[in-house]
């Protein structure tokens, strides 16, 4: 048997060249760990890439999405309206500002349903939250028809690096855009790690000075060469600056950007070709001439042709050492959003039929041609095993 069979396929993995190391171990030896040329560097090069005047590093997406809000004018008592089929991060952002998240169901692709917003949108709402899931990027125009003008729009593009719609890309569909560079993400800085990107120069200024405790000047003016000692301390900010360790590992990565994208993109064509004839599930939605990051490529199980149910089904691909995700639990079904907005079970049926369907699938860029078929050959004998038989 061929070695690679017996291996078990993990559901990430994490792209790691001579070029991440080495950059981390220069940082290590130079004399400068925290905030400073590298984290300046790899703001440029982001803002660069995406074509937005201001990418601001922090150091996670959830830190982005908070500042933005926070910049945005989100203060106690506003409603931010949020799909309900994502991540708590979105929704939790609005809660330390005092903000109530509104849950809207989403469409068929996983995506926040406009029709949806516009029914939720009162003289409270500040902001709606579109959520470019798996990397499939929401279209803006049937969101800003559905929204009054002075309502904002902020991205969470955490899983959309590189992404876009009709050639806009991710960045500058919204008012402002927060992207992830967690362990799994498209790229990462070392685990941890994230952008807040916009065009606009309120919300850049705002929130750079609210990420560094609300300093009017950050650590590397102050401490750099030519930096002065003087500070005023002007709002009660936050501690979301990135390290130049984490910054100078993600230059790396952002430089393997495409590479990477690239080896994704044929992962998720090598499942469609391979799924194309399988009545037992669907492959993911999206939208023909969009740009999708392929972060996630989650299947949707056509549960109504087998006997097993998601978390079956789960359990025997792991049986056969691959490793799969399920994105994500509707928030409305977690406990927190339940007794603190009076959410129940039932609340949002589209979200609800896709979460009882989906199984992501592994889509790391160094996966081998024989792992992507392993994958697919696995998913295909399991779900095959699992049809339920035909009533005569
Ligand atoms: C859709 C979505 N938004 C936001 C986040 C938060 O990202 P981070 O871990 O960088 O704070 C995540 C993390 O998984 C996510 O999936």
């Amino acid at each position: 048997m061929n070695p690679e069979e017996a291996e078990p396929i993990p559901f990430h993995r994490p792209s790691m060249t001579d070029a991440e190391i080495n950059a981390a171990v220069e940082v290590l030896k130079s004399g400068w760990l925290t905030t400073g040329a590298k984290a300046h560097e790899f703001e440029a090069e982001f803002a660069n890439k995406l074509g937005v005047r201001h990418a601001l590093a922090v150091n996670s997406a959830t830190a982005a999405l908070h500042l933005a809000l926070e910049a945005m004018g989100v203060r106690e008592g506003d409603e931010v309206v949020i799909p309900t089929y994502t991540f708590t991060a979105c929704g939790e952002v609005c809660a330390y500002l005092g903000a109530r998240p509104v849950l809207a169901d989403v469409d068929e692709s996983g995506l926040i349903d406009a029709q949806s917003v516009a029914r939720l949108v009162t003289a409270r709402t500040k902001v709606v939250m579109p959520v470019h899931l798996g990397g499939q990027a929401v279209n803006p125009s049937p969101l800003r028809a559905a929204i009054p003008e002075s309502v904002r729009l902020l991205e969470d593009a955490a899983h959309a690096l590189p992404a876009d719609v009709d050639g806009i890309r991710t960045g500058s569909l919204g008012d402002a855009a927060a992207f992830s560079f967690y362990a799994t993400k498209t790229i990462t800085t070392g685990g941890e790690g994230g952008v807040l990107a916009t065009d606009d120069d309120w919300i850049a200024e705002r929130a750079a000075r609210m990420r560094l405790h609300g300093i009017n000047a950050d650590a590397w003016n102050r401490h750099g060469a030519g930096g002065k000692w003087f500070y005023e301390v002007e709002e009660a900010g936050f501690k979301y600056n990135l390290t130049d360790l984490a910054a100078a590992i993600g230059l790396a990565q952002l430089r393997r950007l495409d590479e990477m994208a690239a080896a994704r993109t044929a992962i998720a064509a090598a499942y469609d070709a391979a799924f194309a004839d399988c009545d037992l599930l669907v492959p993911p939605p999206r939208r023909p001439g969009d740009r999708h990051s392929w972060h996630l490529y989650a299947i949707r199980l056509n549960l109504e042709n087998l006997h097993s149910d998601r978390a079956e089904l789960v359990r025997r691909l792991s049986g056969f050492g691959i490793g799969t995700s399920v994105y994500f639990i509707p928030l409305h079904l977690h406990p927190w959003y339940q007794r603190s907005f009076g959410y129940q079970s039932g609340d949002f049926p589209v979200a609800e039929h896709l979460y009882e369907r989906s199984i992501s699938l592994p889509t790391w860029p160094d996966m081998t041609r024989v792992q992507v078929t392993r994958v697919s050959r696995v998913i295909l004998d399991v779900l095959n095993e699992a049809r339920r038989p035909v009533e005569v």
